[in-house]
């Protein structure tokens, strides 16, 4: 990336006025200290986004979406962070030290990405060639056109040890660099032979890396072989396809998520474009930011064996962690996707499509596999994780919905059911202070004064040192990685502000979503260290309760008379300092 100073960038947005920028692409009204307007990031009919003048920043209370002047331009215009600083400082007048590369092709990768893409057009060629015919065979026996080897780059590394080094050293490029690139295992062998390769693109469609398929049943050797991790190629940071279906899941407003790439290809090519794949692995929170700047549905059409249901509930799980909504679908009778389509044609899939299932139904079915519902025991067991799963939900109508159903169902009293599932939420509620009036049931007391307390810490030193002097250390590494920046951040300014840390943060990412979760959850709280201190003190009494449980539980065990005694003190101690 084009080496420009934070500094650069803030004195860049202290000059650039949110509401003038953002009102340069959407109309805004003033209503009180903000301005609102209707929100480009998702299918807004009410005027959903609020721009803070006094902030500079926006948020949006229907599909979450916040930032600074910079994230507003980037998601807008669909370019690089440093692209939006770029656009901003254009917009008022000034010029980048530096300049920037359009989707953020840096001078230091160029090279890199030059490489990988003769190497494509390399194995392609191959393809073409006598020595690629039982390869060809192979793919266009799998019903993989030739218009679709080439929409997807597909290749052949052929039997050949050295023949991608020596014809890549020939064009002066270093046998050092290929190695690093992870195309040549040493001087002489190169890293794909005997493979049909398909090349793995970033998010941005820049070849990083290849993965290469056995064609002649070959036994001993893994079916695919990807690159290794290097500079360019992130396997945890890599979604198949994303970078062409991108724009069309933003229009479809769903995308599709299946696992091999085979079934991705399949599905593209049957015109359903929205597709990506997960190449077997569960998602990482990477590749989760990157669904989630999405703003769209997740279906998730997994391979239909045991491995395919749990990574479905697993990975699911995760997504709807991260507000995004989940639909499933699981096929029946064929293995994947890629064989159901050519078995039952695309129309068949179609359908399926049509009518996912939410996940929330998909986990109701899943709970209820294996059990024999008949037997009381197994009964409430189910019911039991009913309503455990529903009490995680913030949907009042789902749960309404939900005890009805299962009330009737099972000829199961409606209130014992009700009162269960308000025992649970409760359970989850039960020491939030009073001024936090939002339905924030599923979440618990701890959860929203530790982001609260982040929220604040952004706003200024005395904030920070408020943290410092009275919570001084969050137990969980989420909470504290955040806090360790904003203090590293603060340190090294010597000033702060939401807008400015938003920039420093967009490029760190294992905080970034979060602090721009927590950033939109309010931005209208007054900023004051009193109503910090209400959150503080929410945090650490939830924390000295933790403690005394955890002692009672020693005491318990202690057999020690004298070590009882001491134990006891303690949560004396400790009682007493919590009323
Ligand atoms: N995979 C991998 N290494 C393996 C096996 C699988 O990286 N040894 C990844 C690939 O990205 C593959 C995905 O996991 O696309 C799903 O694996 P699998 O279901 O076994 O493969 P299919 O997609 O069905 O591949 P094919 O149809 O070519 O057999
Ligand atoms: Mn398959």
């Amino acid at each position: 990336m084009a080496m420009i100073s934070n500094e650069e960038i803030n004195n860049i947005r202290a000059n650039a006025n949110i509401v003038d920028i953002v009102s340069s692409y959407i109309p805004l009204t003033q209503r009180g200290k903000n301005y609102i307007g209707v929100c480009p990031f998702h299918d807004d009919h009410s005027p959903s986004m609020s721009v803070s003048p006094e902030k500079q920043i926006y948020k949006c209370f229907a599909c979450g979406a916040t930032g600074n002047v910079f994230t507003f331009v980037s998601e807008y215009e669909n370019v690089s962070f440093i692209e939006g600083v770029n656009i901003v400082a254009n917009k008022i007048g000034m010029t980048l030290s530096q300049q920037v590369y359009k989707s953020n092709i840096s001078n230091e990768h160029k090279e890199d990405y030059e490489i990988m893409e003769l190497t494509e057009k390399y194995f392609q060629n191959n393809l073409k060639t006598t020595a690629g015919k039982e390869a060809l065979k192979y793919l266009h026996d799998r019903g993989i056109s030739d218009e679709i080897i080439k929409d997807f780059g597909i290749g052949l590394s052929i039997d050949d040890n050295n023949s991608l080094i020596s014809l890549l050293t020939k064009k002066n490029y270093d046998i050092k660099k290929l190695i690093e690139l992870g195309l040549a295992n040493d001087i002489d062998h190169d890293t794909f032979t005997r493979r049909i390769t398909f090349p793995l693109w970033d998010k941005d469609g820049h070849i990083t890396g290849f993965s290469g398929r056995i064609y002649r049943g070959e036994k001993d050797i893994s079916k695919y072989m990807n690159t290794k991790e290097t500079t360019i190629f992130k396997k945890g940071e890599t979604l198949y396809n994303y970078h062409n279906a991108k724009d069309i899941a933003k229009r479809e407003k769903y995308i599709i998520v299946v696992e091999g790439f085979m079934d991705a290809i399949r599905i593209a090519e049957n015109g359903i474009k929205n597709v990506i794949a997960l190449q077997g692995t569960a998602l990482t929170t990477n590749q989760i930011d990157l669904l989630k700047k999405l703003r769209v549905k997740v279906i998730l059409c997994l391979d239909n064996d045991n491995a395919g249901l749990i990574a479905t509930l697993n990975n699911g799980e995760e997504l709807v962690k991260n507000n995004i909504e989940v639909n499933v679908i699981r096929l029946t009778g064929e293995k994947d996707p890629d064989e159901y389509i050519l078995a039952k044609g695309i129309d068949a899939f179609k359908e399926n499509i049509k009518t996912p299932m939410t996940f929330f139904d998909f986990k109701l079915n899943y709970l209820k596999q294996g059990k024999d519902l008949n037997k009381a025991e197994e009964l409430s067991e189910y019911i039991n994780a009913v309503i455990s799963n529903l009490s995680k939900t913030n949907d009042p109508i789902l749960k309404e919905v939900t005890i009805k159903k299962l009330s009737e169902e099972y000829g199961i009293s409606y209130d014992i059911l009700k009162n269960k599932l308000n025992d649970l939420n409760k359970e989850e509620v039960e020491i939030i202070p009073p001024s936090i009036k939002k339905d924030n049931t599923k979440r618990t007391a701890y959860s929203i004064s530790a982001d609260k307390i982040l929220y604040f810490m952004m706003n200024g030193g005395i904030f920070i040192n408020e943290y410092q002097q009275k919570v001084g250390y969050f137990p969980e590494e989420k909470y504290r990685n955040i806090a360790n920046e904003i203090v590293y951040y603060y340190e090294k300014e010597g000033k702060i502000s939401i807008a400015d840390f938003i920039t420093y943060a967009s490029d760190k990412s294992n905080i970034n979503s979060e602090v721009l979760r927590i950033v939109n959850e309010d931005i209208n709280d007054e900023i004051t260290i009193e109503n910090m201190d209400e959150y503080i003190d929410a945090l650490t009494k939830k924390i000295t309760k933790d403690e005394i449980k955890e002692l009672k539980e020693q005491m318990k065990k202690e057999l020690d008379v004298d070590k009882k005694m001491k134990i006891a003190a303690q949560i004396a101690e400790l009682k007493k300092g919590s009323v």
